[in-house]
């Protein structure tokens, strides 16, 4: 590997030999001049060569030498100019593909090739070995509940595709996009800022130094990278929205298999039970097992019923917007529902009003309505952070934005629901 003949190995072995072979002539000379210590007579007092030599051969070989290196320079040049964009391009590819690896390998965990067990951060592990998304064991604790009194709990928490993250932040037009605008950043700049600091209040830790986290603002930039480098093509990110909302009804249909089959457990244990202690337990355990074979049934009944304006909300808008929405897990009597639909968590409330206080306009459902249009202008593309939007509303730019990974057909369809909260 290390042997094999590049040209950077010809290069360093040229260097090698001439700086080899200057120390030897230095060293070669000053052994010399030791070892002949016999005095020369001063160089001014040394004969020369005579005129005819002078004008004649010498300088004939002194011209032969000067059009030769002329030559060099003359041939070399152009071919310098000929490769060097290449060897740029080349270059800045290069660099940008080593960020990718280095990305790749912090991203990866330990069933992935790119895996490094010194340095893989493992968001794998949360977001899926395809970026697709997935999810995190997470502890809801007495504080967040909101009584010091009550237990922690443990909930799965899901974590969001990263593989279409770039869309979702990217407000740049498509205008912008097509011509590679060099200022079209700011997906990465809000990428940065989340990887950075994290999402307060859920599984995401802050991975930036300046959140608090482990790694320099070199990796951070390396797994934005690597994250550009995986996204879906547009085509397959919609087509990846609704796998999501075709999944969401198959949770639906299974949370309900799953309670029925916890109740027939708590049943079994509670009919085998001897002591008055271990039937009260388990009456409780088989008392809770209804109680979510019920919240199951309504989840699927709500889900069967769900308008595709509500299923896309789900899928697409609830873990900002509506809290607990990210852990609902209506089989498991320990995990509380969500709060109502569009009531603000990372996110404002959308509820009661709010967004048509926002976006003013009558009727609420109409996509002609102004008020609607500027929602889904807010929806689709957002503004840039800082910028107003809607009546009052500024941006802060951690919003995501949809016009890339959904239909317009889809959006008002989200938008006529929330018009409705
Ligand atoms: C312990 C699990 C976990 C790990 C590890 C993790 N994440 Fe996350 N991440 C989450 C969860 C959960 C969310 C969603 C939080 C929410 O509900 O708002 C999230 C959100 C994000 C988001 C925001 C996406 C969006 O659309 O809102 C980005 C970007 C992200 N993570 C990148 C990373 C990167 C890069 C790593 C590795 C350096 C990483 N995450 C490691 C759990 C994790
Ligand atoms: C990554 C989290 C996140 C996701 C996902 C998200 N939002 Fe938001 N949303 C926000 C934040 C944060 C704000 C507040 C504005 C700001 O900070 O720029 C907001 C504001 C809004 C507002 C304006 C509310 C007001 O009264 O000002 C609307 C409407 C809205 N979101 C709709 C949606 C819809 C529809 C979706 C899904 C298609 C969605 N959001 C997905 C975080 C999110």
């Amino acid at each position: 590997m290390i042997l094999a003949l590049t040209f950077r190995t010809i290069l360093v072995i040229i260097n090698i030999a001439a700086v080899a072979v200057i120390v030897v002539v230095i060293g070669y000379k000053v052994l010399s001049v030791r070892r002949e210590p016999k005095e020369k007579s001063a160089q001014n007092l040394t004969p020369f060569l005579d005129d005819q030599e002078l004008e004649g051969g010498h300088l004939e070989r002194v011209l032969r030498w000067a059009l030769l290196f002329s030559t060099i320079v003359a041939v070399v040049l152009p071919v310098y100019w000929v490769l060097e964009p290449n060897r740029q391009t080349a270059e800045a590819d290069g660099f940008q593909k080593r960020a990718e690896e280095r990305g790749a390998t912090l991203f990866a965990n330990s069933s992935m090739p790119a895996y490094d067990n010194t340095k893989s951060l493992l968001c794998a592990d949360c977001h899926g070995t395809d970026a697709g998304g997935g999810s995190a064991s997470y502890t809801i604790t007495p504080d967040a509940i909101g009584n010091l009194k009550a237990r922690p709990i443990a909930v799965t928490w899901r974590a969001p595709a990263l593989n279409t993250v770039m869309y979702r932040f990217n407000e740049c037009t498509d205008a912008e996009l097509a011509a590679k605008a060099p200022n079209c950043t700011r997906a990465e700049q809000q990428v940065t800022q989340i990887i950075t600091y994290g999402r307060a209040g859920t599984p995401m830790p802050a991975w930036g130094v300046a959140g608090g986290g482990p790694k320099n603002e070199q990796a951070i930039s390396d797994i934005v990278a690597y994250l550009k480098s995986i996204q879906l093509s547009p085509a397959k990110a919609r087509a990846q929205v609704l796998q999501q909302v075709a999944d969401l009804k198959a949770q639906a249909k299974s949370a309900v298999a799953t309670a029925e089959s916890n109740l027939a457990d708590a049943q079994a244990k509670l009919a085998t039970a001897e002591t008055k202690k271990a039937k009260a337990a388990y009456q409780i355990e088989v008392d809770a097992a209804r109680e979510s074979i019920i919240n199951s049934r309504a989840f699927e009944q709500q889900i069967a019923n769900a308008s595709q304006g509500e299923l896309l909300f789900d899928v697409n808008c609830a873990r900002c917007h509506t809290k607990g929405w990210s852990y609902n897990d209506p089989a498991k009597p320990s995990v509380p529902p969500p709060a109502p639909a569009g009531s603000g968590a990372f996110g404002p409330s959308l509820r009661d009003g709010s967004v048509l206080e926002q976006f003013p306009g009558l009727p609420a459902d109409d996509p002609k309505t102004p008020g609607f249009q500027k929602q889904y202008d807010w929806v689709a593309n957002g503004v840039e952070a800082h910028k107003g939007y809607g009546v009052r509303g500024i941006s802060s730019g951690s919003m995501a934005h949809f016009g890339a990974i959904l239909t317009k057909q889809q959006i008002d369809e989200i938008i006529k629901y929330e018009r409705n909260l």
